[in-house]
């Protein structure tokens, strides 16, 4: 069901209302200083258009796994002071979280004005989708506008829970436009992708991905697979992985996912190994038959390059989600890198290119191809769930566009 979005809501009903925002602020901070400001910029749209239009509004989002209690390390005042840098107009941070604690510090909050609450993971009643909590915050206004697609795949007080609390009291939860553009492009890229369609997975963990693999399999015409979740994959095969990670738990899902995809599953072919994770390590490229004894596979081999470079430039879709190897360590990026540069080339000759959050954005960013992508998602988990088929609880919530 396609769900209403702030485009959909005119300017003119912004006026001097009151309007709840959930963005998805959950940046890196180290020390008080912030060292990847992308999720602020990403929700600068929204917020411009809310503010432009004469809107009051009161923003919230998490920032880290405070568990539900107050610490200052996961303060969002930095972030605060971010968005005053980057937005003309004024931000005011308010220390408090629960809706009727802020209040008081609301009341003189003026049109075109934003005042971004402390922390919503400093209630426990966040995380557990507190009604009352989420009762708190639509007690203050009418709308809701949910901006947080990073946060989407959580049923939480500040998400779904605040969506139906603020439907229930008869006002309206609608996407954002950074909600809206990931929404479009992830489900876009699902529901008629122009052919070929190639999707590329690594990634380390191969327990956190068999949803997407799983749900993908069925929809592209080739599936790479890369990263040391290729390793339990290799086990699955009776490939000796010498001492690489795998997780002796999914060998069982992986043999499935190896019958069910037949020729659509392409593994690596060669790899490189080394018998210690450094940058000066001693390297090795090997058939992935050779793998043995101390080996531990940290990259696809040069073949294996050559194989998924071709098969993403002739690709008219792509999707892309997690690393080919330990690309924080130079000596083992060059899997990841050739990739991120396939993609691009991809995307410059037309294909439509969708990169999920987390790893694989910070290895787009390495490469410096972000500018070339057709999209880079802001959410890690949500992107993933999305693309393995889930419903969203954080979208779900939202106002159908018919209604
Ligand atoms: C993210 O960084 O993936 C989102 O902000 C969600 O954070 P979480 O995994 O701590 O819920």
């Amino acid at each position: 069901m396609i769900k209403k979005n702030l485009s959909d809501v005119g300017s003119d009903r912004l006026r001097g209302r009151t309007v709840i925002v959930r963005a998805d602020l959950n940046v890196p901070v180290d020390s008080g200083s912030i060292t990847d400001d992308q999720r602020i910029r990403a929700s600068l749209p929204t917020l411009r258009t809310l503010t432009e239009a004469g809107a009051r509004v009161i923003l919230l989002s998490h920032l880290g796994r405070p568990n539900g209690r107050v610490a200052p390390a996961y303060s969002l005042a930095p972030v605060a002071e971010r968005l005053n840098e980057l937005l003309e107009s004024p931000v005011r941070f308010v220390p408090h979280t629960d809706g009727r604690a802020a209040s008081g510090s609301l009341e003189f909050l003026g049109e075109g004005e934003i005042a971004l609450l402390e922390n919503t993971r400093f209630e426990a009643g966040e995380t557990a989708n507190d009604p009352e909590l989420a009762s708190s915050w639509a007690e203050l206004g009418d709308l809701f506008v949910n901006d947080a697609f990073g946060t989407a795949h959580r049923a939480h007080a500040s998400t779904a829970g605040l969506a139906s609390a603020i439907r229930a009291s008869g006002g309206e939860a609608v996407a954002g436009l950074l909600m809206a553009k990931e929404l479009e492009f992830l489900e876009e890229a699902l529901r008629l992708p122009e052919r070929p369609f190639v999707a590329i997975i690594g990634g380390a963990k191969i327990s956190s991905k068999i949803g997407v693999v799983s749900a993908l399999l069925p929809r592209v015409d080739r599936l790479l697979i890369g990263g040391a979740m290729a390793n339990t994959f290799f086990r699955a095969m009776g490939l000796d992985t010498g001492e690489s990670l795998i997780e002796e738990d999914s060998i069982e899902v992986a043999a499935q996912l190896l019958e069910e995809g037949g020729d659509r599953l392409v593994l690596p072919l060669d790899c490189i190994v080394t018998s210690e994770i450094s940058e000066t390590a001693r390297r090795r490229v090997v058939e992935r038959t050779d793998v043995q004894g101390e080996d531990k596979i940290l990259d696809i081999g040069p073949r294996t390059r050559d194989l998924f470079a071709d098969l993403v430039s002739r690709a008219k879709t792509i999707v892309w989600n997690g690393p080919m190897g330990v690309f924080e360590i130079d000596a083992f990026a060059e899997g990841t890198v050739l990739i991120a540069e396939a993609v691009a080339a991809a995307c410059d000759g037309g294909a439509l290119g969708i990169l999920g959050g987390g790893d694989s954005a910070a290895a787009a960013e390495r490469a410096d191809v972000v500018d070339r992508l057709t999209h880079v998602s802001t959410g890690g988990g949500a992107s993933l769930e999305l693309l393995a088929g889930a419903d969203l609880p954080g979208v779900h919530a939202l106002t159908d566009r018919s209604a």
